[in-house]
Formats: structure tokens, sequence, C-alpha cells
């Protein structure tokens, strides 16, 4: 045996194989059954998909790289689960392409960072961060405010989405231009119809400026629905790992 050893402890092509072949055999058991279950994410309740201005927030999110500096994880560790609340589901992050898990963290988990602050705190704090948070070094993003979202493309972004696996339905994508702007319009005619396609999405007018729906408006729409889809007082963990 410790002479077979010898062999592959010199020459190092056999060695390179076997650590290929071992190396595969590991893989093959971990990753191939993957390729037959139908999924690998238990649903949970709550979850559903971006509505359409959450969608448009998300895309200026990823535009401003906010990922950098902002994981969207929290991992089952103490700390973390005191410091941000329930840990992160797979389910709740199963329609976001791509994901936000990310491992940077010089800012805050934003993983549950719905509703933890009103608009007007955000907005103040995209502004001028510092103005509210003295030590911070998040950049200020003050042009979202004067910025004019544009959402001529809102159709294909929900198409885009659905391409890889989001259930929108063709009356969603349809409806998106309307749906958008029901979202910050609490008087809208498409109010119960907005909400009965996207259960709990928050309705009003986020950067309190009527005049015009701006990237503030979306992003803020994203931030607070962030991490707020599933109740967990009702959600029950054992459920789901039985
Ligand atoms: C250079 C790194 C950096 C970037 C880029 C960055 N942030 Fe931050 N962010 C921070 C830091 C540091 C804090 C903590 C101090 C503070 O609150 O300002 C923070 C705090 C926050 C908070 C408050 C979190 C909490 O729980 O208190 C939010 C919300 C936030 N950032 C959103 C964003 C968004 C949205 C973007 C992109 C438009 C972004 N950040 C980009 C560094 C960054």
């Amino acid at each position: 045996m410790l002479s077979k050893h010898k062999f592959l402890e010199k020459h190092s092509l056999a060695l390179v194989i076997g650590i290929l072949i071992t190396v595969s055999i590991g893989g093959i058991v971990q990753i191939a059954p993957l390729f037959y279950l139908e999924s690998t994410i238990e649903e949970v309740e709550g979850v559903r998909p971006y509505s359409p201005l959450e969608l448009a927030g998300r895309n200026i999110y990823v535009r401003e790289g906010c990922y950098v500096c902002h994981s969207q994880q929290i991992r089952a560790l103490r700390d973390e689960v005191e410091r941000y609340g329930h840990y992160s589901l797979a389910a709740e992050s199963m329609y976001d392409h791509p994901f936000q898990w990310g491992s940077k963290r010089s800012g805050p988990d934003l993983a549950r960072v719905g509703g933890k602050y009103s608009d007007e705190w955000h907005r103040q704090h995209m502004i001028d961060p510092r103005s509210l948070v003295p030590e911070s070094v998040m950049p200020p993003y003050a042009f979202l405010q004067e910025r004019a979202l544009d959402y001529s493309q809102v159709e294909a972004w929900l198409k885009a989405n659905r391409a890889v696996g989001v259930p929108y339905s063709d009356e969603m994508i349809e409806k998106a231009d309307q749906h958008l702007r029901a979202q910050v319009d609490p008087f809208s005619d498409y109010y119960d119809e907005f909400l009965a396609a996207y259960p709990k999405a928050q309705i009003r007018d986020f950067d309190d400026n009527p005049r015009q729906i701006s990237e503030m408006d979306a992003l803020i729409a994203y931030l607070q629905i962030l991490g707020t889809m599933v109740d967990f007082e009702t959600y029950e963990a054992e459920e789901n790992y039985r």
C-alpha cells in the first residue's frame, strides 16, 4: 500500500488524476440528485414575485452597486439573528435574479430592513447618510430623488424574470405599467386589482413628491418590502424541515 502511494507522490500527473477522480465522486454524490428533484427550495407562504415598482427599485439597487457593501442574507448564527431577525429562508430569495446574498458587509445586512425605518428616514439617509449616522461611510445618492424613473421597459423586466422562472402571469405583464403607477397612488383605479396581484404591497408616495415617480420612489418601495413577505408569527420552521 505504502509503495503504491510512493508512486502517486512521485508522479504529479497521476496524483492530479487521482485527486480529480476522488473529488468528482464527492461532487456527483452531492450534485447529481439536484437534477432529479423538482425543486430544491421549499415554498413558503407569503413569498411572491416583486411588484413592478419594487422590481424597478431592485434594478436601481443593482445598478448602483449597493450589494458591494450590503449583503441580503441573515445566517443562522446567534449574533446575526439577534441583530437582524429571523435567519433568511431560501424561499425568500427565490425570485431574486440574480440573488443578493453577498459576503461583503461594509454596511449592515439588508435582508430584513423593510419596515425598520420610515420612508422619510430612507429618503434623508439616501440624500445624506452622514446627516443621520455621522460615522457612516455610505456614499450619498441624492440624485435618486430628482431623477424620474424610466419605466418604459417595465414589461420587458417582468418578461425577463419570467424567462428565468418567476411566475408573472400574462395579465401581470400586460398591466405592469398601470400596476407600477398604482403603487405610488393610493387613489388609483387599480388599487384593489394591484393588491390582489401583489399581496402586502405597500401603496403610497414613497418619496413625498406626488409630481413625479422618481428613482427614489422605486428604491424605497423595494427596501420597505425586504424581509417582510413571510409572516414569522405564523411560520413554523419544523413543518418545513420534516
Ligand atoms: C461604500 C459602502 C456602501 C454602499 C456602496 C452603500 N452603503 Fe448603505 N450603508 C453603508 C454603511 C457603512 C451603513 C451603516 C451606516 C449608515 O447607516 O449610514 C449603511 C447603511 C444603510 C442602510 C441602513 C441599514 C440599517 O439597518 O440601519 C440602508 C437602508 C442602506 N445602507 C441602503 C443602501 C442602498 C440602497 C445603497 C445603494 C443605493 C447603499 N446602501 C450603498 C455602506 C454602504
